[in-house]
């Protein structure tokens, strides 16, 4: 089962060691990345392969539509863990274009469980209702509900407890907002960026 899995992994872990021989030894011993990377779930988004880091360099959460939901017990323990333990410096909130959760949320169909998942988009929506009426195209008036969805949960990141904590004992953490394209392999930096409290206001 799943064999041409487990000879890319031998293939892979055989490579990293001929490049680096001490490269796992060094990770097993512990890790240290400088980032947060809160992102979309989907296949075509992979975090590391993206801003081409290597294994140990990018902590990871994604979930549907990269929601950063204040009541979401796994986003909230990766989140503190990132920030209180292993200190990152940088928490990069990334959508992408194109994306089906998004898209779903605000199709008015019926999908089941992911329809409660993805309500924080359709208050998005709501909220941005005359900016977003007014863009005719539908795949254009999606693209930019992606951008605002960004933004939204950079705002959620950033106000949350545990950042503001670690602001207040004069830690260095800076909330971003950046969206993917699909279509060109690039991100597109949303300049959002919150780098204390004092930039709440702005977003
Ligand atoms: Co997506």
């Amino acid at each position: 089962m799943l064999d041409d899995l487990k000879a890319n992994n031998r293939a892979w872990a055989t490579r990293m060691v001929s490049l680096d021989p001490e490269f796992f030894k060094r990770l097993e011993r512990q890790q240290g990345p400088q980032y947060l990377w809160i992102g979309c779930s989907d296949s075509r988004v992979p975090a590391n392969e993206i801003v081409d880091l290597a294994p140990g360099e990018l902590f990871v959460h994604r979930n549907v539509a990269n929601l950063a939901p204040p009541q979401d017990a796994n986003y909230l323990s990766v989140l503190q863990f990132a920030v209180d333990v292993i200190k990152v410096r940088h928490i990069i909130v990334v959508g992408h274009y194109g994306c089906g959760g998004v898209a779903a949320a605000v199709s008015g169909k019926r999908l089941g469980l992911v329809d409660h998942w993805l309500h924080p988009i359709r208050e998005v929506y709501e909220d941005h209702h005359a900016e977003l009426a007014a863009i005719p195209d539908e795949k254009k008036r999606l693209e930019r509900l992606c951008e605002l969805n960004v933004k939204r949960q950079v705002r959620n990141v950033a106000s949350d407890v545990f950042v503001n904590d670690a602001w207040a004992r004069g830690q260095s953490l800076s909330v971003h907002g950046w969206v993917y394209s699909l279509s060109t392999g690039l991100v597109n930096d949303q300049n959002v960026t919150v780098e204390g409290p004092g930039d709440l206001g702005k977003l």
